[in-house]
């Protein structure tokens, strides 16, 4: 019997290739190419199955247009680049990858957002520049994290395990949610309180923001979130670009109206807005929150593994719908 055609549209670790390819008909990319819509439907034709990064967008026209598609396995646990309903309403099965990297990306918010508060970039370059010539006594002075007050827009795996990380530095931790958790959750999560997102806002002295990106949370944290924020504050983005209105944010930080920002992920990444660069008072990471050598891994087997329940049993580990 012949194997099933796959796309495995990104390049990827060579084990996990060679994992696929033992069950399926690969076509891969491992030059990394980026591919246009229009490659990618070229690509997709006659392909049964297809593992995708968030680079890849999975629409109504690319479903159309490529009639033999039954699965799409994306290598992220945000899937805001597939069509849920579009893929839903084709029968094409969708996976993501939960849990795998939970830990890894509340590390790299804490260490992003520790970065921000304590001026760790800005520091490293004006060292670089060859500006330390004394000691002064505000010299790179920055915002405690320790005994502050962690404000967590978007409370779920990551939102949780980035809470419960907040216990060794004696923070107090309040969140906004869709839904609020449960008391045992919110106990677990160092004994978090569910406030309004205003509320959050206007007390919190370092936010953070792990909700997912949709049509509902485009620009959650625009101007008038921004003109809530305490001048001292610190907001960091591991989330999605779209959750942030980045035009508002570069005046808030060229105006010090909040003290500063961390942001791993932008709108229209990877060409961001360039005003960024502009401002001393940002940490600014090309997407990595993810990216330990053990996660990505363990991401790119659990999309292997959606991708081969999907295709030869019908349901995937880790379904999205
Ligand atoms: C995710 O998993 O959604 C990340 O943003 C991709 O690294």
């Amino acid at each position: 019997m012949s194997k099933p055609a796959i796309l495995v549209a990104r390049a990827i670790f060579p084990e996990v290739l060679h994992r696929l390819e033992n069950v399926f008909e690969v076509e891969s990319n491992q030059d990394d190419h980026l591919f246009t819509p229009q490659e990618l439907i070229q690509r997709l034709q006659g392909k049964a199955g297809a593992l995708v990064t968030g680079s890849s967008r999975i629409d109504g026209a690319v479903l159309q247009a490529c009639p033999d598609l039954r699965m799409v396995a994306n290598m992220a646990v945000g899937y805001d680049n597939l069509d849920i309903p579009a893929m839903q309403a084709a029968g094409v099965l969708a996976s993501n990858t939960p849990d795998v990297l939970t830990e890894t990306t509340a590390d790299f918010g804490w260490a992003l957002m520790m970065a921000t508060a304590r001026r760790v970039t800005e520091a490293e370059h004006f060292l670089r520049a060859g500006k330390w010539n004394k000691w002064h006594y505000d010299l790179m002075s920055g915002a405690d994290i320790h005994g502050s007050t962690l404000g967590i827009l978007g409370m779920g795996r990551i939102g949780q395990a980035i809470a419960r990380r907040a216990q060794g530095f004696g923070m107090q931790v309040m969140y906004h949610n869709r839904s609020r958790l449960s008391a045992e959750q919110e106990g677990q999560a160092n004994q978090a309180r569910y406030v309004s997102k205003e509320t959050l806002f206007r007390q919190a002295d370092h936010i953070i923001l792990v909700l997912p990106y949709s049509a509902a949370s485009h620009h959650a944290v625009g101007a008038a979130e921004l003109a809530m924020m305490k001048p001292t504050a610190t907001l960091t983005n591991i989330a999605r670009g779209g959750v942030v209105d980045d035009h508002a944010l570069i005046a808030a930080l060229r105006e010090r109206r909040i003290a500063a920002a961390g942001l791993d992920v932008f709108e229209n990444e990877p060409a961001f807005a360039q005003d960024f660069l502009t401002l001393k008072n940002v940490v600014l990471t090309p997407h990595i929150a993810s990216a330990s050598v053990k996660t990505r891994k363990a991401m790119a087997d659990c999309a292997a593994d959606n991708l081969i329940a999907g295709l030869l049993n019908g349901q995937a580990k880790n379904p999205l719908w």
